[in-house]
């Protein structure tokens, strides 16, 4: 297996890979038409997801859900397209989730380097997506955010332009890389010693659970992350004592509405006069997907340097390991 460090600086060249790859796949066309989408996955799957919901939600002329857990609301239908997304195609939830969208006559398509999945989609007769296996899931997310936003495009359900968006973000992380290394190295610095709290704003909501993610699994940390606006109208009283045993780290994007932007500034004031312990990492890019492209791949570094700082194993997950494993007696 290859080391984090060399699984975390082959990001770019993975959207490169997986767009390729998403070049070639034919889709079969819904038998109805999709009212409303569901992107089952966990973890290191389920955070494509994530962040394809928020891009295409200001466009996509149906909702799209993404979601963790086994059972599917009572909407899901033969009108709803359920995409399947697991790395290893052995994720349970997700395995009964699309087993039961089956029963329910939606239409599906799986996601995954193999397992399971690929075998229930190749049975029923369901398109499915073939990445490259072997890696931790969390690194092939390069391939679940191009196959997802390719697939919802495929379908009509998604503009064209956002994997010209994708390839234009692959770039900007190239053109920016030392930049990205000395800043993570900054947060990493900054985090040390210290439990993180990720702000950024709603719309950047899956970039702000990818770093909480990777700063759980490369790590070794807790952390916990929150939005603007909602942040304020709870947490930002949570911080009233002060407390220097956390580190508040925003994002900032640079494209929130005017409102958010001023209550993204007095949070950070607010917080300021509580704790020392604020990092504001500005994202560059000229659009969301960029943007969050950009800290992804900022956070991803951030999570390792962390990790080095205190000698730990980036790579090991026992204890998800020993869950699965536990489950699977059942
Ligand atoms: C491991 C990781 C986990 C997995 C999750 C689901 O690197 O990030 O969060 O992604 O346990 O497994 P898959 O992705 O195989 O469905």
């Amino acid at each position: 297996m290859e080391t984090m460090n060399e699984l975390i600086t082959a990001f770019p060249q993975n959207i490169t890979d997986a767009l390729a790859i998403a070049a070639k796949v034919n889709l079969t066309t819904p038998e109805n038409p999709v009212h409303n989408i569901v992107v089952c996955g966990m973890g290191g799957s389920g955070i494509g997801g994530k962040l394809v919901a928020q891009w295409v939600q200001n466009e996509c002329p149906v909702p799209v859900l993404s979601f963790q857990d086994y059972h599917l609301p009572a909407f899901v239908g033969k009108n709803t397209l359920v995409i399947g997304s697991s790395y290893s195609g052995n994720t349970e939830e997700t395995l009964i989730a699309v087993e039961e969208a089956h029963g329910r006559g939606a239409h599906i398509i799986g996601v995954t380097s193999g397992g399971l999945l690929e075998k229930f989609c190749s049975e029923k007769g369901y398109d499915c997506v073939i990445v490259p296996g072997g890696n931790p899931p969390r690194t092939a997310v390069g391939f679940s955010i191009v196959q997802l936003t390719s697939i919802l495009i495929k379908l009509n359900l998604a503009d064209e332009k956002l994997l010209g968006e994708i390839e234009s973000g692959r770039k900007l992380i190239l053109a920016e890389l030392d930049g990205i290394h000395a800043e993570a190295k900054k947060i990493a610095e900054f985090l040390r010693g210290k439990v993180p709290a990720v702000y950024a704003g709603a719309n950047y909501e899956a970039v702000a659970v990818r770093a909480k993610q990777q700063f759980n699994e490369n790590s070794k940390e807790l952390c916990w992350q929150h939005v603007i606006p909602e942040m304020n109208h709870n947490e930002l009283v949570g911080w009233g004592g002060g407390d220097d045993r956390f580190g508040a780290l925003f994002l900032q994007t640079g494209d929130l509405t005017m409102r958010n932007q001023r209550r993204f500034d007095i949070s950070v004031e607010l917080v300021s006069a509580r704790t020392k312990n604020v990092y504001i990492a500005h994202a560059k890019g000229n659009t969301q997907i960029e943007r969050s492209l950009y800290l992804i791949h900022l956070v991803d570094w951030a999570s390792l340097y962390l990790s080095d700082l205190k000698d730990g194993d980036p790579i090991e997950i026992r204890v998800i390991d020993y869950l699965k494993d536990e489950m699977s007696k059942l």
